[in-house]
């Protein structure tokens, strides 16, 4: 089981209302209580933080805000001698404009080598004033922005899928691959056991860059007919990062693939590129019977062929929580109880996003002036982003920070009212969310039931799925309205209390 640290939010060491390295290694106790096998620390290299890390000015380097290089190396010790892997995010796709090769871009002339490691393009139309294509940013607004010359004038515009200030790489250039391999090489040299790589359907570029046919304006939607992704020069890419990886045969490299075909997508978990791929289909899936079985089936069928392990995530970062997707309040909470079951039970690798184990829900009520996502400043204000699935981890006590910071505020703030959501107060709590999860987890980790990398479906009550692991474990999810029979067997956990052998709606079951 992975769990995703968003270090920004996870517990803050220094008093600076920001969550760093120094706090992951203060909370590694807890860490192995949960029985997390590896972490996926979202970036934490140099940065300016426009987009939470995710434009790095130096990708050999740890940012001072999260404790610099020997915040990390401790880390790694402290989580070794816990037997917990370190997996860091890279960001091959784009820097950040304070990258020292986008600076020297925009300082250098038009058709300089220093431009050919980003993709800078002439404007069209008069003077140049109009962007080279019609692509949008993944953020809103156009995916170019215009640079200034030296004299003044107006001159070319380079390209961002993302952020102004995440200028895209040009991986044609053999430069920036080999930049690249130089950073995978220095991770894993300290000791490093894989990478999360970001925008994993990126980085390749259509020929020519063509015009989109149907521009996409809703924020961070992708679509496969995109031609900011998923080209298929891609997966040479993918092919080289993986020759560098298997110098370091304990090592895995886990891609962020928001492909939907599910060929295209095994495409990059072939034997010679990425060992995972996240697969997005349960996270977007509404809590229903039929939907959460098709999400399966296909995040199965999508990787059976090329022979790689399944991934599961319900959330993470970039989506908002799921008590919050299933509707919130009680309910939300205990189908995000029973989901987790669910995806506890499936053979291959589950994602946690930390604070998932806690039940929170997403706070959508944030306060405009510390909304941080770009989404909101590049949407002009209509459009929230992605805080509200960021907000710290409530650690202890009975009001806000809780724990997180010895500052007055956490850099976002922490609602008032999840007193009762704090790792303090469900740690030894038997019914708590945080309980659950430790029981699934263990259970998911000792138990022969589990065995076996596929699955069987069950007949099952309108509304309800059955599925059984070759080892035995059957296990039973409950979308329907009322309570249902359990099948025979003995009940191994369950998200919810069962009553002569019913199991309430909203709950699921492992069963023996
Ligand atoms: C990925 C990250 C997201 C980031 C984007 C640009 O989708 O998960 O948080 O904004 O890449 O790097």
């Amino acid at each position: 089981m992975f769990y995703q640290v968003y270090p920004r939010s996870f517990a803050d060491s220094d008093g600076d209302g920001v969550g760093d390295l120094g706090g992951v290694r203060e909370k590694i106790g807890y860490l192995e209580l949960l029985g997390v096998d590896a972490l996926w620390i979202c970036p934490v290299m140099r940065s300016p933080q426009a987009d939470g890390g995710y434009d790095v000015s130096d990708p050999r380097d740890i940012d001072p805000l999260f404790g610099g290089l020997a915040a990390l190396d401790e880390l790694i010790a402290e989580a070794h001698d816990r037997e917990i892997k370190v997996t860091m995010d890279l960001v091959p796709n784009h820097t950040s404009v304070e990258h020292p090769w986008f600076t020297a871009a925009v300082d250098a002339a038009p058709g300089s080598p220093e431009r050919a490691r980003y993709i800078f393009r002439d404007g069209r139309g008069k003077d140049g004033a109009e962007p080279p294509n019609n692509w949008p940013s993944i953020f809103g607004g156009p995916a170019w922005t215009r640079v200034t010359d030296r004299d003044g004038t107006p001159g070319q515009w380079y390209l961002h899928i993302f952020a102004p200030e995440q200028p895209d790489l040009n991986w044609d250039n053999p430069e920036v691959a080999a930049d690249f391999e130089k950073t995978l090489r220095f991770w894993l040299d300290r000791g490093v056991d894989g990478f999360r790589i970001d925008v994993a359907h990126g980085m390749a570029k259509p020929e020519g860059l063509p015009d989109m046919a149907r521009v996409e304006t809703k924020m961070l939607v992708h679509d496969d007919d995109d031609p900011r992704f998923n080209n298929p020069g891609v997966h040479a890419i993918h092919r080289r990062i993986r020759t560098i990886i298997d110098e370091y045969p304990h090592a895995v490299a886990i891609g962020e693939v928001w492909v939907d075909d599910n060929t295209r997508f095994g495409e990059y978990v072939r034997p010679d590129e990425l060992h995972l791929a996240f697969n997005f289909r349960l996270a977007e899936t509404p809590f229903t019977a039929e939907g959460v079985r098709e999400a399966i089936t296909f995040s199965l069928e999508a990787v059976s062929d090329v022979g790689a392990p399944p991934t599961w995530t319900l959330s993470n970062h970039d989506i908002e929580r799921e008590v919050t997707r299933y509707g919130g309040g009680k309910i939300g909470v205990s189908r995000a109880r029973a989901m987790m079951m669910v995806e506890l039970a499936l053979p291959g690798a589950v994602f946690v996003y930390n604070g998932a184990e806690l039940g929170l829900p997403n706070v959508d009520d944030l306060p405009e002036d510390a909304l941080q996502d770009p989404v909101w400043e590049r949407s002009g204000h209509t459009e929230r982003g992605r805080d509200g699935c960021r907000v710290p981890i409530p650690w202890e006590g009975a009001s806000t920070p809780f724990g997180f910071t010895a500052a007055e505020q956490a850099w976002l703030p922490i609602p008032a009212d999840w007193a009762d959501r704090t790792v303090e107060a469900q740690l030894e709590t038997l019914h708590s969310t945080l309980s659950l999860y430790r029981l699934a987890i263990d259970l998911r980790g000792t138990r022969p039931e589990f065995a076996g990398d596929r699955i069987e479906w069950y007949g099952s009550p309108d509304g309800c799925l059955a599925f059984r692991r070759p080892g035995g474990l059957v296990c039973v999810l409950n979308a329907s309205d009322g309570p249902i029979q359990l099948p025979p067997g003995e009940v191994l956990l369950a998200s919810a209390p069962i009553v002569d052998d019913r199991l309430p709606a909203n709950a699921a079951a492992w069963l023996v």
